[in-house]
């Protein structure tokens, strides 16, 4: 009868004790809608956080070298300049507007009140040290799988703020690694010109344990290579010349359907990537490392794990949330195909405009072309002896990147392929304008956008 009366009241409604846990977030912040029914397109967008359109009125966000009310006029060429010298890949946009964006947070507010899942008691099922949401881990091997870029088998997969995070983690293994079984004090660290401009810095200035040495022999066991597939600036994909997996490792924020035509499955010890370059969410920060189960994979939970502890919960889950719908693209009967055709042809055909553009110049080359490779940049050469590439299209307002930062010379210039396609078209006519002279006037301009377009 006690024990009735106990249940009785345990159970009364007012005393029952909500497990909390159990409800959903209720974030829901589509920043991108879906192009149609977004009601600020096409001269802007909706912005969730100031409830209004935004690109509608002075001050606002106008693609570059645009303005009016509706950001839809655009500014003589001669009076704009163009900054295609990072790679903010803007150029995402399309795609998440034409079939939405990840649509809401799904997970309980309560799993962002630990610094990672599985260790507040939420039995939340995690891999990698609690690092990895479950979920995002059996995503990124399907997609992996799909794609056939990457070998996940007999693989853990840590996840990093971003492929500059990955990279700095894998150096740190692999560093350790030399130190221990070479008994050296510091790794040297090469790559292949021209190569990514950052990693110059990142391989100087955060460990005590490499040394950028471009003079190093790469088929040492004291040098670690980084090989970066797609190359960035180039586009290429040069075979490593350190054979010892133990020493070496790829960088392949670029190793998708996007920026490479025959995608062959990389099976390395230590594989990076970078959410950037694929789904477009650089500002989400997310990356993740493929390394093999053992010493290595320690090391490079260890670096992850200490530097930041792990990496943002709403990262991944904005991660989740694409992945799921990248795969889910393939899996259905679109016209437009999946996000891979949609994307590779948006770049692809990018290529192919610029290639046609330079073909008739002798003074400047396409290098892409040149090379036979896609890539997510292009890679421009002046020809004119002593030439600085990068004050040529300075100084018709088209603000790249110097070639020396890459490791080339002066006579080479970076474009980033990351803008948007109303961007695109005006830097092809900017570099109409320094290969082949001024044009007379807007229906000019028109018509040659309209041959490279039809060509
Ligand atoms: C070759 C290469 N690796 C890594 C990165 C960094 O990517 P993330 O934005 O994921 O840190 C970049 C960014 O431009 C890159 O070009």
């Amino acid at each position: 009868m006690l024990v009735f009366a106990l249940a009785l009241v345990l159970l009364h409604p007012s005393l029952a004790v909500e497990r909390y846990y159990t409800r959903p977030a209720e974030v829901c912040m589509p920043f991108n809608l879906p192009g149609p029914e977004d009601p600020c397109r096409p001269g802007g967008f909706y912005d969730f956080f100031y409830k209004r359109c935004t690109g509608y009125r002075p001050g606002d966000l106008c693609f570059q070298c645009h303005k009016g009310v509706y950001c839809e006029e655009r500014v003589p060429l001669e009076e704009c300049y163009l900054d295609a010298s990072l790679h903010h890949p803007f150029v995402y946009d399309e795609y998440w507007s034409l079939f939405g964006g990840a649509p809401c947070d799904r997970v309980p507010n309560p799993y962002r009140l630990s610094y990672m899942f599985g260790t507040a008691g939420t039995g939340y099922p995690v891999t990698s040290r609690g690092m990895l949401m479950k979920p995002l881990d059996e995503l990124t091997r399907q997609l992996h799988a799909m794609v056939g870029n990457a070998e996940t088998e007999g693989r853990i997969i840590v996840p990093s703020v971003g492929a500059t995070q990955g990279i700095v983690a894998a150096l740190y293994a692999l560093s350790q690694t030399v130190i221990e079984e070479e008994g050296v004090e510091v790794a040297d660290v090469y790559v292949q010109s021209p190569y990514y401009n950052h990693l110059p810095w990142l391989t100087e200035n955060l460990l005590k344990t490499t040394k950028w040495n471009l003079d190093a022999d790469p088929t040492k066991n004291t040098t670690i290579e980084i090989v970066t597939w797609a190359n960035n600036p180039d586009g290429q994909l040069l075979p490593p010349k350190q054979p010892n997996k133990r020493r070496r490792f790829f960088d392949l924020s670029y190793y998708w359907p996007t920026f490479v035509k025959n995608i062959t499955k990389v099976d390395d010890d230590i594989m990076v990537f970078s959410g950037s370059k694929n789904n477009g969410l650089a500002g989400s920060r997310s990356g993740w490392v493929i390394v093999k189960e053992g010493d290595l994979s320690e090391k490079v939970m260890d670096f992850v794990g200490n530097e930041t502890l792990a990496v943002a919960i709403d990262t991944q889950i904005r991660q989740i949330l694409h992945t799921e719908k990248i795969i889910e693209s393939h899996q259905s009967e679109s016209p437009y195909g999946g996000f891979y055709d949609y994307m590779s042809r948006l770049n692809y055909n990018r290529i192919r405009i610029l290639t046609q553009l330079f073909e008739t110049s002798e003074n400047y080359t396409f290098m892409n072309a040149e090379l036979g490779t896609i890539g997510a940049v292009a890679w421009v050469k002046c020809n004119m002896p002593d030439c600085n590439c990068f004050d040529l299209f300075n100084e018709i307002g088209l603000l790249g990147e110097e070639g020396e930062l890459f490791g080339a010379s002066k006579a080479y210039l970076r474009l980033s392929l990351g803008n948007p396609n109303i961007e695109f078209r005006t830097m092809l006519l900017k570099i109409y304008t320094r290969l082949h002279g001024e044009l007379p006037s807007i229906e000019a301009e028109n018509e040659v956008l309209e041959d490279l377009e039809r060509s």
